[in-house]
């Protein structure tokens, strides 16, 4: 049994304990965050959100993206800017924040693997930085829009190919996406993946930039990301050898071309996309930012691949997870004598759907004695109408937890608000930054009129 206080890596960089044993991040008490703006409450702590981008974008250098599922809104997408990294969205919406944000289009990859014509469109006509192509459906797509669209001294749309690399990561199945059965990419196995890079080379309109592959979220494991991309420098080998004679061979390859397509100056490029674990638990440890990097930079380096080769990825978890955490308060405490103890809190499924979804574990604690020993177990629930609307199936609390408190869930900033519901019509919470003593509300709390906004009458 646990009955250890919550581990320090669970939290974000800026987090403190006062004298009182308060927990405070970006300089201020939770308790003073949860008065001022009410629960539940996503806080994040600003700078560690800044430093994780410096990390990939020092790590991984030019062209490395943020992926916004794990978490975007306006402010995020412009610290992400801000920051020097790119913006990988995946849908129209997510562009559409992006866009509205500030965001340069030309900054913006584009994934999807059911790009409508109308996305599709609106991606051409911004001029997105990469749309990251992945079925010939959408190759044939693209084809037809540009062909309507194509005028004199438009600038051809730089592609990638998704490729799935066939491998099975150790991660949930749901967010595995590598393997040979599965709705993303196009197969090195039985050769769709040369097939569609080489058929946009001849496309007019656009040109191929580079590949892209991404095999799952939450691994913890290196080694899958070293095998992608391998594989990803054996296809990027096959294909300028196949095709040097249009494309002008690999950059500094002696082609005629002297670059891989019209791809900008940074060299062709090899996506190995997202999917670095965080650790949820006090018991888990993830690689950094920096060790992923390090790590497949050094195999892709080994493969033989041309050195020019731009290697990069698209973290979203490994940014944001840790930097967040969600503030609840305890409203009902129930004890069934001899079965378990429920603590209800206000939220549940509805902000947090990821143990619902995946069975995922998370810690708990206490603001007022952040680092106190925790010594009962109890099970979090929420406030929705289902028994599987579980916060926490099996928590560590302290002992005299009581109703009223503020209890903290952290590592909560990665698909939390992204994924949240309004399910029995609770309204979502707010999303508040912290830092240097001062908090800003980046997304309002929805209101109970809110509930309504929708309805035509
Ligand atoms: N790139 C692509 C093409 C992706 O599909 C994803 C995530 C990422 C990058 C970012 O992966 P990350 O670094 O965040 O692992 N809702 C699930 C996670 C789904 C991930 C979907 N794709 C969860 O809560 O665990």
């Amino acid at each position: 049994m646990r009955s250890t206080p919550i581990a320090r890596h669970l939290l974000p960089d800026s987090a403190t304990v006062d004298a009182s044993g308060m927990l405070c991040v970006g300089g201020i008490r939770l308790d003073e965050l949860a008065d001022s703006f009410g629960t539940p409450l996503f806080v994040y702590d600003e700078d560690h959100l800044r430093a994780r981008c410096r990390e990939a974008r020092q790590a991984w250098g030019d062209g490395v993206a943020y992926a916004s599922k794990a978490f975007l809104c306006i402010a995020m997408a412009r610290l992400v800017h801000q920051e020097g990294l790119r913006l990988d969205v995946a849908s129209e919406g997510e562009m559409h924040v992006a866009i509205k944000a500030g965001v340069p289009p030309s900054s913006l990859v584009l994934h999807g693997n059911n790009k409508s014509d109308s996305e599709i469109a609106s991606a051409l006509s911004y001029g997105v930085g990469r749309m990251v192509v992945d079925s010939f459906d959408e190759i044939h797509r693209i084809e037809e829009i540009v062909s309507k669209m194509d005028g004199p001294g438009r600038s051809p749309q730089a592609l990638m190919v998704r490729i799935n690399p066939g491998i099975e990561a150790h991660t949930h199945e749901y967010v595995r996406t590598g393997q040979a059965d599965s709705k993303f990419g196009f197969s090195i196995d039985n050769g769709d993946a040369l097939s569609a890079a080489r058929r946009i080379i001849q496309m007019k309109g656009v040109e191929l930039a580079g590949l892209h592959a991404h095999i799952g979220s939450q691994i913890f494991d290196v080694g899958h990301f070293e095998e992608e991309v391998k594989l990803l420098v054996g296809l990027a080998g096959e294909l300028a050898g196949d095709v040097g004679a249009e494309m002008g061979g690999l950059p500094g390859s002696g082609g005629a071309g002297e670059s891989f397509g019209a791809c900008d100056p940074g060299g062709f490029e090899l996506c190995i996309g997202g999917g670095l674990g965080v650790a949820y638990l006090s018991d888990e440890s993830a690689p950094t930012i920096s060790r992923w990097a390090q790590a497949v930079s050094q195999v892709a380096g080994e493969s033989g691949g041309d050195p020019r080769l731009r290697i990069t990825a698209e973290p979203g978890r490994a940014i944001v997870a840790v930097a967040g955490m969600t503030l609840y308060t305890v409203g009902t405490v129930k004890d069934i004598a001899g079965i378990r103890t429920y603590l209800s809190v206000d939220g549940g499924m509805s902000d947090n759907p990821r143990p619902v979804l995946y069975g995922s574990g998370y810690e708990a604690f206490l603001a007022r004695e952040a680092y106190a020993e925790r010594s009962r177990r109890v099970r979090i629930v929420g406030e929705h109408c289902e028994s599987g609307d579980i916060v926490v199936a099996d928590a560590m609390v302290p002992a005299d937890v009581s109703v009223g408190d503020l209890l903290v869930t952290p590592v909560t900033g990665a698909y939390g608000y992204s994924m949240a519901s309004n399910y029995n019509k609770v309204p979502r919470p707010a999303v508040v930054w912290v830092s240097s003593g001062g908090a800003k509300v980046v997304v309002r709390r929805e209101s109970l009129d809110d509930m309504c906004r929708l309805d035509a009458g």
